[in-house]
């Protein structure tokens, strides 16, 4: 029997999937709201009947997100951990980059992450415990061109996760996030290899990272061992972070 309860957003493949495999062996049953329902044969068939439920959901649309947390909240005892994982990109410069596509990445990446969070503070607060990771990137230091919707969305999240760490810390609720960096996903695949080849040569490991490098931090951010982590970003990124040198 499985009491504890995840949900994740964008759990049906890349870093999501990776989650959601981790969460299951850490004895969670996991929801995973997601907009593409072609992946779920694929996943029972991977991950095996009675472990996950998957729900159609949007996390920019408010009802969809709305409805996820009241069927949840019917279905099961409590919701322990809310995994917010979903994001998109839409490159380009700023002077070619349509509003749409501004509109469109602030729409899921952070209004999408609000919400969900918004819906899990109701939730957890009352429950007096409860667990949230939010996925940002790496990128949310503003150091990729051509990337200003989804560094503002991605570092908005980060300042999100820090007000919320404040406001449900006495409720016994711990909100951090992790910061990746390249990570080889559906995601990254479609980048040009020359893009690719230059982000690794930027990371002082010079490796592209794994959806399980960043399961595995999410994991420990959910159990017991991090009680006293709240509030943090947690750079999982090969040391990207550190910035460039020219020696
Ligand atoms: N892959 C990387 O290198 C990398 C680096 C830094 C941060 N990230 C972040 O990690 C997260 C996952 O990235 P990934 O590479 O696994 O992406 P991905 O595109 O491989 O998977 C994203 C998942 O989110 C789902 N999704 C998209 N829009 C949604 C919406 N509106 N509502 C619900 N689900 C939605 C997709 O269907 C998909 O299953 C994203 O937030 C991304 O910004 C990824």
């Amino acid at each position: 029997m499985r009491n504890k309860t995840a949900i994740i957003s964008g759990g049906a493949q890349g870093i999501g999937k990776a989650i959601t495999k981790r969460l299951i062996e850490d004895g969670y049953f996991v929801v995973i709201a997601d907009i593409n329902l072609e992946n779920e044969k694929l996943l029972v068939k991977e991950l095996g009947s009675g472990k996950f439920l998957f729900i159609k959901c949007d996390i920019s649309n408010q009802e969809d997100v709305e409805s996820l947390f009241s069927k949840v909240k019917s279905e099961r005892e409590s919701i322990n951990a809310v995994v917010n994982n979903a994001g998109i990109i839409k490159d380009n410069v700023i002077w070619k980059m349509p509003k749409e596509d501004m509109d469109k990445v602030i729409d899921v990446n952070l209004k999408g992450t609000w919400m969900m969070c918004k819906e899990a503070a109701k939730v957890m607060r009352k429950q007096n415990n409860g667990r949230i990771v939010n996925i940002s990137s790496r990128a949310w230091l503003g150091n990729n061109r051509g990337q200003s919707n989804y560094t503002a969305s991605k570092a908005g999240i980060i300042g999100l996760t820090r007000v919320l760490a404040l406001e449900l810390g006495k409720y016994n609720v711990n909100v951090n996030a992790v910061a990746p960096g390249l990570i080889d996903t559906p995601l990254t695949k479609n980048l040009p290899k020359k893009v690719i080849e230059k982000l690794i040569e930027a990371q002082p490991t010079k490796k592209i990272g794994k959806p399980k490098d960043i399961a595995n931090v999410v994991s420990f951010l959910l159990s017991d061992e991090s009680d006293f982590i709240t509030g943090q970003i947690i750079h999982v990124d090969g040391g990207r972070s550190i910035g460039s040198t020219i020696f």
